[in-house]
């Protein structure tokens, strides 16, 4: 039992994804001393129904210097954020003087865009590197992690806001209570707190559980995120469901009656209610799916490797952390994974230590098999890969059950 980072009622656990290591930390070499290890297990808080971890990982062994996540790394997550800083620019931004706060901001991939339009913004972004690239293309970036205290330190500074925004970050943060009271204290009466995140009702459906990992720890749906609004005086006030990201929702909250709910919130509460999302006995049928994919994929790879494929993965992302440590996939089954990010390439991933290499290895050295771990990117990625194929390479995914891309 824990307790839970909003309501303070008992959270029940009911996943155990075992001894897990940082999933952003690529190391150079296996003989280095230290690497970190927790265990990674999930819960549901009885009184709020909000899911999250049990533990949480301290935010600097996270979110350091060199954290390698750069937002930029994907043309489709692109062309997301630039829609939604236009969208925000249309409905909220339209005052005399407007401010947007973005928490998380990384590399800018969304400020960008309301730079160019000439808007104040500024960015809270504590990964020195990726905020050090927003900083370079003129972009305000503040290098503290946002909670009340630094958040009352920039209204002071800068006033209020219009909008305060993130996406997949809200999700990272345990002290929401404190997120919560500096929104209060930064947020125009008329304001709008936005973020979108990873979906409970996608995960559970698409039995995506690589979504699990240190960085991500909780798991938002629309009727815990309204209780949640509620506890600090504000209100849920909009839910949209968004495509990017393997399913997220977007969620808008206002001050407590100065908007009208929508009725897609009201729809989206009526359905998450109809398919029990945070019930145990749903929850324990999730776990049953996830012991089954770990079963079905190492089963596929040991086959694959006695019929002598090379097998390669594309995508170091950090939920394939989880998928390789709590499946014990390493080099032997998987010779190595590509990725776009400088940053990783060279390295080891964590705790399963599969040497990282760029897209280059993938291209010259034909592989029968690549299990795509960036799955939430598989349009934009075999879209520019179709040479794999016609070569008579096949894609293996995981989600929502373990497969043959087409077979
Ligand atoms: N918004 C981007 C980045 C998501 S990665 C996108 O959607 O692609 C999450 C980012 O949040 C990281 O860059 C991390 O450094 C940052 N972060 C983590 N905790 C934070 C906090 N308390 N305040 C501001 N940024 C935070
Ligand atoms: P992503 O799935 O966005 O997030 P996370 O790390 O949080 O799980 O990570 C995508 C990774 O895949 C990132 O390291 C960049 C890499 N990538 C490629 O190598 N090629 C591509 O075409 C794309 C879109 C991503
Ligand atoms: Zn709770």
């Amino acid at each position: 039992m824990s307790t839970c980072r909003v309501c303070d009622g008992d959270v029940v656990e009911f996943l155990d994804l075992g001894r897990q290591p940082l999933s952003d930390h690529f190391r150079s070499g296996p003989g280095l001393p230290g690497e970190f290890f927790y265990r990674l297990a999930v819960g549901v808080c009885g009184d709020c129904t909000m899911v999250q971890l049990m533990k949480e990982v301290p935010r600097e062994k996270m979110f350091h210097e060199d954290y390698p996540y750069y937002s930029s790394g994907s043309s489709v997550m692109q062309k997301h954020f630039e829609d939604t800083a236009r969208r925000f620019l249309k409905t909220e931004l339209t005052g005399p003087d407007p401010f947007i706060v973005e928490i998380g901001s990384n590399d800018g991939v969304l400020l960008r865009t309301i730079h160019e339009a000439g808007v104040r913004h500024l960015g809270f972004e504590p990964s020195g590197k990726v905020a050090d690239v927003a900083r370079a293309s003129g972009l305000r970036v503040h290098g503290d992690f946002f909670e009340e205290v630094s958040a009352i330190e920039v209204h002071e500074s800068e006033g209020s806001a219009d909008v305060v925004y993130g996406a997949n970050t809200i999700c990272h943060i345990p002290y929401l209570k404190s997120v919560f009271r500096g929104v209060d204290a930064l947020l125009a009466p008329d304001g709008v707190f936005v973020f979108e995140d990873p979906y409970l009702g996608d995960i559970l459906e698409k039995r995506s559980f690589d979504q699990i990992y240190d960085e991500h720890f909780f798991f938002f749906t629309a009727r815990s995120v309204q209780a949640m609004a509620a506890r600090f005086g504000f209100e849920l006030i909009d839910a949209e469901r968004l495509p990017v990201h393997g399913g997220e929702v977007r969620y808008t909250i206002a001050r407590a009656g100065a908007r009208r709910p929508s009725e897609a919130l009201v729809r989206l509460i009526a359905e998450e209610d109809a398919r029990g999302l945070s019930d145990l006995c749903r929850l324990h049928r999730f776990v049953a799916d996830i012991h089954g994919i770990r079963d079905d994929l190492v089963g596929l790879l040991r086959r694959l490797k006695d019929e002598g494929k090379t097998v390669v993965a594309y995508g170091a992302t950090a939920k394939s952390a989880t998928v390789t440590n709590f499946c014990g996939i390493g080099p032997d089954l998987v010779a190595w994974v590509c990725d776009t990010t400088p940053a990783k390439q060279g390295r080891l991933t964590p705790g399963m230590h599969i040497p990282v290499r760029s897209p280059d290895a993938f291209a010259t050295e034909a592989a029968d098999y690549a299990l795509l771990f960036a799955w939430n990117h598989a349009e934009e990625i075999m879209a520019k890969e179709q040479e794999f194929r016609r070569a008579g390479g096949q894609w293996i995914l995981y989600v929502p059950e373990v497969h043959i891309a087409g077979a």
